[in-house]
């Protein structure tokens, strides 16, 4: 009897286990799912519902859009995507300065469309902390935590907890990245990003960035192999630092924030790439964007994040790091260089530039 008891016990211990590690597992699946920035700076580009029609046959986990666009997210309460809106930055100050002007835009972008509409991550601003040579920069700087604090007390009123609030960031933030662990913000955005980290900490959030090794390689080619920028593999980097071994540039570029962070106590922050993508094609003097290296670069990028158990850095092994890779089109309104116009997975007639597995079942090894 006693002994039927304990073994009954122990059966609902184990299935009771099994059932936590049945929801880790699923938590992580969500947590590894792919996503695609949705950038829209085209004047050729398919309507709204093919553009969703086809992140869904790209196997997108998550699309990101660049602001809060009605009929989109309305669109998208038709599919299991899930959605990440932003604030732009010219409503940030409006937002930090007024509870209600905060409460309605939640009411109005969120409201509307939730739960039906899988958003499950609101960005405040784009890029803030790149921005400051104008007065209004400076203030957009100045008022991005105290938004994102009013957003979040916004969805508090409303009973919805299950939306994190972040904002992406640009690696120009950084005064030192190389070594990893040498890794540092710029001094005059650290008024900034003390109470950021704060914020990101105490809400269980992530530390969005955008994170471009092709960038970094295009200026420097001779001193770093297109290999190591490629996640392909090249010469291996051992932080004197650390001694960590680092085998790619994204993981050294990601370390080199983590490092930045943890000097201000945030060891625990996790991070999340808001933004990451190689060009396909660009001017004669670029040589390095072109589509096979675009199409290696993602392929890469997506094995390594959707690996389970999930990858992590040297640093971090064994986290996992939401990705977003931009972008869905081609956007041929957007300035810079040409290669500015090719970061697209597809071209304006939605056909793919190269063919790319999302859901990243294509690179299991
Ligand atoms: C980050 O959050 C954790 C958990 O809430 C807390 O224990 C820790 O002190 C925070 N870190 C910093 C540097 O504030």
């Amino acid at each position: 009897m006693s002994f039927a008891l304990t073994d009954m016990k122990k059966n609902t211990i184990t299935i009771m286990s099994l059932f936590f590690l049945y929801l880790l597992a699923c938590s992580r699946a969500l947590s590894t799912k792919i996503g695609v920035n949705f950038g829209r700076l085209g004047n050729n580009l398919p309507s709204a519902s093919k553009s969703i029609e086809l992140l869904q046959t790209m196997k997108a986990g998550r699309v990101k859009l660049y602001d809060a666009d009605h009929e989109i997210l309305r669109l998208l309460s038709a599919t299991k995507l899930e959605v990440t809106i932003m604030v732009t930055n010219e409503e940030i100050t409006g937002i930090a300065g007024s509870q209600d002007i905060s409460d309605r835009w939640v009411y109005e972008h969120i409201l509307n469309h939730y739960p039906d509409t899988m958003i499950r991550t609101v960005l405040v601003g784009n890029e803030v902390l790149s921005y400051t040579t104008t007065d209004q920069d400076r203030q957009i700087m100045q008022d991005l935590v105290p938004a994102m604090v009013r957003i979040r007390a916004s969805l508090k009123t409303v009973g919805i907890n299950n939306i994190k609030i972040g904002t992406p960031l640009a690696m120009d933030i950084m005064e030192s990245t190389f070594p990893p662990s040498s890794g540092r913000f710029k001094p005059e955005i650290v008024d900034e990003i003390v109470p950021l980290l704060d914020f990101i900490n105490g809400t269980n959030s992530f530390f969005f960035i955008d994170i471009y090794p092709y960038f970094s390689w295009a200026e420097d080619p001779l001193c770093i192999s297109l290999d190591y920028a490629l996640l392909e593999g090249g010469p291996m980097y051992t932080d004197p630092g650390t001694g960590l071994t680092y085998t790619n540039l994204l993981d050294q570029m990601l370390d080199s924030v983590f490092f930045a962070m943890a000097k201000y106590g945030y060891s625990d922050v996790m991070i999340a790439i808001a933004e990451t993508g190689w060009p396909h094609d660009g001017d004669l003097t670029q040589h390095g964007a072109n589509r096979e290296n675009a199409a290696v670069y993602n392929r890469n990028v997506i094995r390594k994040m959707t690996a389970v158990p999930p990858k992590g850095t040297p640093a971090r092994p064994g986290v996992i790091i939401p990705t977003y890779i931009f972008s869905l089109y081609d956007e041929n309104e957007k300035l810079g260089p040409e290669s500015e116009r090719h970061w697209g997975l597809l071209n304006p007639d939605g056909s793919p530039v190269y063919k790319v597995d999302l859901s990243g079942k294509a690179y299991k090894t």
